[in-house]
């Protein structure tokens, strides 16, 4: 052990200087579970970067500059969160943007192994990043966006799930399915 505990934490001392956080994923959409962690990822951090994933192979409901932007909305009154799309390795859009910390949120034990495996993976590409993991509140523990759609798609009311912006982009998207089929 140094003598200053958190050199030997290196995520706690780089969050107490008020270092940048990425905090990358799908978003697709945005949950209040990530609303949740954003929020109180910032009590921690000093900033932080949301960084949505633009996936070529997967087909997400909302396009990334969709995703993207109902994010910005829903944080326009916080300056310390950035939200930009990025493409490629993680790591190296961390480094790109001078980001040290990994967030990403752990619900269940369920979670555990792909996110043990991702930020195992991430460490061997760069030992210079940390990961760094929150619990969502217990409220959200049940909550993904694929059970959103799912939910929102058969009719059920996702209003406690999703910020008014994603309920409405929701609606919207099941609008167009529905002009699209009748
Ligand atoms: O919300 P998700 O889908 O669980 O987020 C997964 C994400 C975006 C964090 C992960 O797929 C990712 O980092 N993709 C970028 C490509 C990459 O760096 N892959 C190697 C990490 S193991």
């Amino acid at each position: 052990m140094s003598e200053n505990k958190n050199e030997d934490f290196p995520s706690v001392a780089y969050a107490e200087r008020g270092g940048k956080a990425v905090y990358p994923g799908s978003f697709d959409p945005i949950t209040n579970g990530h609303v949740d962690i954003i929020t109180r990822g910032l009590k921690i951090f000093g900033r932080i970067l949301v960084a949505v994933l633009e996936n070529p192979v997967k087909t997400p409901l909302f396009s990334a500059e969709e995703r993207t932007a109902m994010i910005k909305e829903i944080f326009s009154a916080e300056p310390q969160v950035e939200v930009m799309s990025f493409a490629g390795l993680l790591v190296d859009f961390a480094r790109n943007h001078d980001a040290r910390v990994v967030i990403r949120g752990l619900r269940a034990v369920s979670d555990f192994e792909y996110e043990f495996q991702m930020a195992l993976m991430n460490h061997k590409l760069n030992p210079d990043l940390e990961t760094f993991f929150m619990m969502p509140s217990i409220r959200y523990t049940f909550l993904s966006s694929n059970m959103v759609k799912e939910v929102h798609w058969l009719g059920g009311c996702v209003r406690d799930l999703v910020p008014p912006i994603v309920e409405a982009g929701l609606d919207e998207k099941k609008r167009r399915a529905e002009r699209s089929i009748s």
